[in-house]
C-alpha cells in the first residue's frame, strides 16, 4: 500500500499529496465549488465524493477503450492514487452542442446541435482568465509541440465518442467537456478529472441540467444532480 505524505498543492477543487512512491501522487477531492475564474464561491455537499467516484468510473472505461489516464486506483471515498504528470497547461474542450462560452462567442442558441464535434484549446492561466488560444499561440507560448497538439485533438475526439456511448446508456446527453493532459515517461496521458464540474450533462429526455451549471446559474438541486449522474453511471457500468 502506498503511503500518503505531505500536501504539495491545493487547487480550487482538489488537493495533491506526495507519496512514498516518487511516481505516484495522492489526490483528494473537495466540496468547494468556484465559477467564473474563482469570482463565485460556494460548497456543494458531497461533491468531492461524487466527482471522485464518477471520475474513477469514467477513467476505468477510458482505459478499457485504450486511452491512458493518470488514475492508478481508487483509494477511498474522496481519494485516488494517480501517476505524476508534467502538466500541459492547456484545457482541451470538446463540444457536441452549443452551450456556455461557445453559444456566446458564435451567437448560437444554447442547445443547438453542432454539425460535428468542435475542439478548442484554452491556456491555463488564472491571471489571464484562461483565454482561448489557437495552434500558433500555443507554439509561440511553447506549450506543446505541433504533433502533441494533433494527439490532444485526436484523444479529445476519441474520449468524446467513448463518453457519449456510456452516457447515452445512462440517459444523459454529453453537451461538452474539458480535459487536461500531461506527459508521463514519454507518453501523453489524460489527467485531472471527468465529472459534473468539468462536463455539461443534460438529461436526454427532459433536457434538465445535471452538472455544475446548476451552481454557476443558481438553479438549485446541485447535489442531487451530481448524485443522479453517479447513480445512473453505476447502474450502467456495474
Ligand atoms: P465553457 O462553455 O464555459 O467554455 O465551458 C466548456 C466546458 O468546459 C464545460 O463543460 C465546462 C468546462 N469547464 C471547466 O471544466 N472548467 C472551466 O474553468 C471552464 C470555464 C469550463
Ligand atoms: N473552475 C472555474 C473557476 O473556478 C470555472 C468554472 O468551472 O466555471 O473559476
Amino acid at each position: 500500500m502506498v503511503k500518503k505524505l505531505a500536501q504539495i498543492y491545493e487547487g480550487k477543487a482538489k488537493k495533491v499529496f506526495k507519496t512514498d512512491n516518487p511516481d505516484y501522487y495522492w489526490v483528494t477531492y473537495k466540496d468547494d465549488a468556484t465559477a467564473f475564474n474563482g469570482e463565485k464561491k460556494g460548497t456543494i455537499d458531497a461533491k468531492g465524493y461524487y466527482n471522485n467516484q464518477i471520475s474513477a468510473l469514467l477513467f476505468k472505461e477510458l482505459e478499457k477503450a485504450g486511452i491512458p489516464t493518470h488514475m492508478v486506483e481508487l483509494t477511498g471515498d474522496r481519494e485516488m492514487l494517480v501517476k505524476g504528470l508534467e502538466i500541459i497547461p492547456l484545457e482541451v474542450v470538446v463540444r457536441n452542442v452549443a452551450a456556455g462560452s461557445l453559444a456566446k462567442r458564435l451567437g448560437f442558441e444554447e442547445g443547438r446541435k453542432l454539425p460535428f464535434a468542435v475542439v478548442e484549446f484554452y491556456y491555463k492561466d488564472d491571471a489571464l482568465g484562461d483565454p482561448l488560444v489557437n495552434d500558433s499561440h500555443i507554439a509561440v507560448l511553447g506549450l506543446a509541440e505541433p504533433q502533441e497538439l494533433l494527439l490532444l485533438q485526436d484523444m479529445g475526439l476519441k474520449i468524446n465518442r467513448v463518453l457519449q456511448d456510456i452516457l447515452a446508456k445512462a440517459g444523459i446527453e454529453l453537451i461538452d467537456f474539458k480535459l487536461e493532459f500531461g506527459r508521463h515517461k514519454g507518453e501523453i496521458i489524460l489527467g485531472d478529472e471527468i465529472s459534473p464540474d468539468t462536463c455539461r450533462f443534460w438529461d436526454a429526455t427532459t433536457g434538465d441540467k445535471l452538472d455544475k451549471d446548476r451552481f454557476r446559474r443558481d438553479l438549485g438541486q446541485v447535489e442531487e444532480a451530481y448524485a443522479e449522474v453517479f447513480r445512473r453511471l453505476q447502474e450502467v457500468l456495474q
